[in-house]
């Protein structure tokens, strides 16, 4: 029998969550701030958890920690624990940002064509909205735009007073110059034109709230990249690579890049890393394996994750049907989601680092 005389007090409560730690900010959950509207009556305990992303792959762990440290504390008979996120921002409070109500700019990158860019960020901008995120997802290659055949887009966007609203489709708001150019025709837009279609696609574009705004880059280390480092402050960028020789020769061309634009590198993303059979399971490293691994520890970014060379992957961005979005229990799926947790969690570091909480204890 619980003694009910004895009551439980806030600090009680506060100090028993300070136990717990955030495994990528390295604080404990009070002291960042996580822990809010703590409520107690009598022995019925509730406060809410307020983490930096709804990615976060440590949740469920970290609500059922808090709810034993605090069950177990003399006078408590119940414990309600609710948990949220707020995703943080590039420049520390969203007042500062430069395109109001976009918390985080992306950027996916790679050095060369091929590597599978534009299906990777199109299924991880699913996966982070799938887990509950706010997402955008921006077509930043102006001429050879592949997202609306990827996403499976047909519709055009509407214009309304000069401002462009974005096609939402899975869940995630696009736009890409695909809507504006049906058909064949090619685009043939040149320098200056293009730094004002990525102008265009930053500030007429109505977005409105984003945690992440994602932008597939053309392949290579051209305008696009300088166009919107120039004009926006950037979270900053992931590199996509197969584990080729050849293909990180070129991813570490872009990381070179990104260094240089002062653009942090969140991460690398092996694409095409292994081949399993769908017949026998018998996993096949077609363009070996790990290169991508063994090239961010070279450069010191962190490594993201192995996305395997899959048929369903292929069809999914032909028919404009992502894995994702069609088979979302599937073990790839879970895989980009996995990916999409990596980044969630580097995103945070990242912003921890601009506006670290302030040390109360
Ligand atoms: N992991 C994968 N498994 C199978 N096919 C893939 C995978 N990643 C990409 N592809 C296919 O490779 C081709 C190139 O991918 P794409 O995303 O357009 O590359 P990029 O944007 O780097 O040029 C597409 O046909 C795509 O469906
Ligand atoms: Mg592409």
């Amino acid at each position: 029998m619980e003694d009910q005389s004895v009551t439980v007090t806030e600090s009680q409560v506060l100090n028993a969550l300070r136990t717990i730690k955030d495994p990528d900010l390295h604080r404990d959950i009070v002291t960042l701030g996580f822990v809010q509207d703590v409520k107690i009556c009598a022995g019925q305990v509730a406060f809410k958890i307020v983490l930096t992303t709804p990615a976060c792959p440590v949740r469920d762990k970290m609500r059922d920690e808090a709810r034993n440290v605090v069950q177990a504390l003399p006078g408590v008979t119940s414990v309600d624990v609710q948990m949220d996120a707020k995703v943080g921002t590039t420049m520390g409070i969203p007042e500062k940002l430069a395109i109001p109500g976009i918390r985080n700019i992306l950027v996916v990158g790679s050095g060369k064509g091929g590597v599978g860019k534009s299906t990777v960020t199109a299924n991880l901008a699913i996966s982070l909205a799938r887990l509950g995120a706010k997402v955008g997802l921006m077509d930043g290659d102006i001429y050879g735009p592949n997202i609306p055949l990827m996403m499976g887009i047909t519709e055009q966007p509407m214009i309304h007073h000069e401002r462009v609203l974005p096609v939402v489709k899975h869940d995630i708001k696009v736009i890409s110059m695909g809507f504006f150019n049906r058909g064949d025709t090619p685009v043939i837009w040149r320098g200056p034109m293009l730094h004002s279609a990525i102008q265009q696609f930053l500030k007429q574009v109505e977005w409105g709230e984003l945690d992440y705004l994602l932008v597939d880059l053309p392949p290579g280390t051209g305008d696009v990249q300088l166009t919107l480092v120039q004009s926006v402050p950037l979270t900053g960028a992931v590199v996509v690579s197969t584990p080729q020789d050849v293909a990180l020769q070129d991813a570490r061309k872009a990381i070179m890049m990104f260094k240089q634009m002062k653009v942090e590198v969140l991460g690398i993303v092996e694409n095409m890393s292994y081949f399993s059979c769908p017949h026998c399971h018998q996993r096949t490293d077609i363009f070996s394996h790990g290169g991508a691994r063994k090239a961010s520890e070279k450069f010191s970014v962190p490594f993201l994750g192995e996305i395997p060379l899959d048929l369903a992957i292929r069809e999914g961005g032909d028919t404009g049907q992502p894995i994702t979005v069609l088979q979302p229990d599937s073990d790839l799926a879970k895989i980009f989601s996995g990916v999409a947790e990596q980044l969630a969690a580097q995103i945070s570091i990242s912003n921890f680092k601009q506006a670290p909480v302030p040390m109360t204890v």
